[in-house]
C-alpha cells in the first residue's frame, strides 16, 4: 500500500497573482493547517485536525513555527558554472571569457558532468530548490548527466544543450546544423519523459551566428512544446556588440524574432535594458522574462525593471542565473529582488517574493498545471521554511506583530540554515 504523509503548519496559499490582485487578498498564509500527500502528489489539503482524523494512517510530519511553501523554482541557470561561482572582478564578456568558457570546456567529459549534476542537485536541494531551467554547454553529454542525475531523484527539470557557434574558444563551438541535429536528438531522448523537459538554448546572439539562430527557430516550430531560453539585453556592452552583429535587427529582441525564436513558450534572462518596441512584442506574444537579480548586481548589469513589467502584464520569473549569481539559494534572490526593487523606487510584498520564486517561476515556465503551488493535484514539490533559523533572525521574529513580519526577516537575511525540510515529487529529501 502508498506510504501516505500529512505535513502540517501553516502553508503559504495563493488565491490570485499578487501584482495583479493587493498581496494582503492574493496571498494567505492559512494556520493549523495541513496537507495529504500520496504517490507524489498533494491530494487533499484541509485543516489539521480534519485531515488527521481523515487519514489516521497516514505519517503525520508537524511544523510548528515553520512555513510549508511550494518548492521553490529557479528559472533561469548554468548548472555547469556550480564549480565557478563567485568569480571575481569581471564583467559579463570578460566574466564569460576568462571564467565560464573554460569551466565550461570539462563537461565533454561526461564523468565531470555527472559530477557536477550530482554537485548542483545537492546545493540546491539543500536550498529549497526543487525545480530548475537550466542552460548546460555545448557538450550532449552535460545534458545526459542532467538529466540522468535528476530522473534518478524524480525532479522536475527543464534543461537543454547551450548552442554556440561563433565567438567562443575552439572546443567551445558547434555548428548551425550540428547543433540543430543534437538538440533535436536530445529533445527526442528526453522531453516529457517522466518529469523532464528540454529547452531549446541558444545561448545569446552574439554566440550564434544568424544560420544558427535559423536552425533552432525552424526545431522550435518543429517541437512547439518545448521551451526556447536564452538571454536578453543584460548589459549595455552586450547590446552594443550584438548592434555590430546584426546591422539590421531592429533592436536586440529582433536579433530572435526575425528567425522564429520569439514566441509565447520563449523564457528571456535578464532583460534589463529594454526598448519600448521590445517590451511591446514580449508582452504580445505573451514570452516569459526571468529577473535574475543577484546576477545583475555581481556582474554589474543594472536593474530589471519589475514593477514596470508587471505593469504591463509581462510574464516574470525569478532566478539565481547560478553561477553568474552570487548563490545558489533564492531567499538570498528574493533579497536580492527586493532591493534591486527599492533601488527602482518600488517595493514588493513579501508575498510578492515568494509568489515569484514559486507560482510565477512556474508560470513563467509553462509549468502552472504542475508545480509551484500548494493546490490539491499539484505534484508534491515542498521546501518547509523555519522561520527562526538564526539567533539573528529569531530574535527579529521573535519581535515580529502579525505573519508577514514573522516571514519577511527570512526572506531578507534567510539561507540554506532555513530550510528545515524539502520534498520532492512526494519523497522526503536527506538534505547534504
Ligand atoms: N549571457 C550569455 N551567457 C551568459 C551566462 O552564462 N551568464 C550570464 N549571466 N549571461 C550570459
Ligand atoms: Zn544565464
Amino acid at each position: 500500500m502508498t506510504q501516505k504523509h500529512i505535513l502540517s503548519g501553516d502553508l503559504l496559499v495563493f488565491h490570485d497573482d499578487p501584482f495583479e490582485v493587493p498581496p494582503e487578498d492574493a496571498v494567505q498564509i492559512q494556520s493549523d493547517a495541513a496537507l495529504l500527500i500520496e504517490n507524489g502528489k498533494i491530494t487533499a489539503r484541509d485543516s489539521r485536525d480534519i485531515l488527521i482524523a481523515a487519514h489516521p494512517e497516514a505519517a503525520h510530519h508537524p511544523h510548528p513555527n515553520r512555513l510549508i511553501c511550494p518548492g521553490f523554482i529557479d528559472a533561469h541557470v548554468h548548472y555547469p558554472q556550480t564549480a565557478m561561482i563567485a568569480s571575481w572582478g569581471k564583467r559579463l564578456i570578460d566574466w564569460l571569457n576568462t571564467y565560464t568558457f573554460p569551466e565550461e570546456m570539462r563537461f565533454d567529459h561526461p564523468a565531470y558532468a555527472a559530477e557536477i549534476s550530482a554537485r548542483y542537485l545537492d546545493l540546491t536541494a539543500a536550498h529549497g530548490t526543487t525545480t530548475m531551467a537550466s542552460f548546460c554547454t555545448i557538450h550532449p553529454t552535460s545534458v545526459e548527466a542532467l538529466f540522468t542525475e535528476a530522473a534518478k531523484r524524480g525532479q522536475r527539470i527543464v534543461a537543454g544543450k547551450t548552442c554556440m557557434d561563433r565567438n567562443a574558444p575552439e572546443g567551445l563551438r558547434d555548428t548551425a546544423q550540428t547543433s540543430y541535429d543534437e538538440s533535436k536528438a536530445l529533445l527526442e531522448k528526453w522531453h516529457g519523459v517522466g518529469r523532464l523537459s528540454y529547452a531549446i538554448t541558444p545561448r545569446f546572439s552574439p554566440t550564434s551566428t544568424p544560420e544558427q539562430l535559423e536552425a533552432l527557430g525552424v526545431l522550435w516550430a518543429e517541437n512547439p512544446d518545448c521551451l526556447m531560453q536564452t538571454h536578453l539585453s543584460e548589459q549595455v556592452d552586450e547590446i552594443a556588440w550584438v548592434k555590430d552583429l546584426f546591422p539590421n535587427a531592429r533592436d536586440y529582441l529582433d536579433t530572435y524574432e526575425a528567425f522564429g525564436l520569439l514566441g509565447e513558450r520563449g523564457v528571456y534572462g535578464h532583460a534589463i535594458h529594454l526598448e519600448p518596441r521590445e517590451i511591446d512584442r514580449l508582452k504580445d506574444v505573451d514570452a516569459a522574462l526571468v529577473h535574475c537579480p543577484t546576477s545583475n548586481t555581481f556582474i554589474g548589469s543594472g536593474l530589471f525593471d519589475m514593477a514596470g513589467l508587471k505593469a504591463r502584464g509581462v510574464s516574470t520569473g525569478l532566478a539565481t542565473d547560478t553561477g553568474g549569481g552570487s548563490s545558489f539559494s533564492m531567499l538570498r534572490t528574493m533579497a536580492a529582488a527586493y532591493e534591486v526593487a527599492q533601488l527602482n523606487g518600488s517595493v514588493l510584498h513579501a508575498g510578492q517574493l515568494l509568489w515569484l520564486a514559486t507560482a510565477g517561476s512556474a508560470k513563467s515556465l509553462h509549468l502552472s498545471d504542475k508545480i509551484g503551488t500548494l493546490e490539491v493535484g499539484m505534484e508534491a514539490d515542498i521546501a518547509i521554511l523555519d522561520l527562526a533559523s538564526t539567533a539573528a533572525i529569531a530574535q527579529r521574529y521573535n519581535n515580529a506583530t502579525h505573519h508577514w513580519d514573522r516571514i519577511f526577516p527570512t526572506l531578507m537575511m534567510g539561507d540554506d540554515r532555513a530550510i528545515a525540510e524539502v520534498w520532492i515529487g512526494g519523497a522526503k529529501q536527506i538534505l547534504s
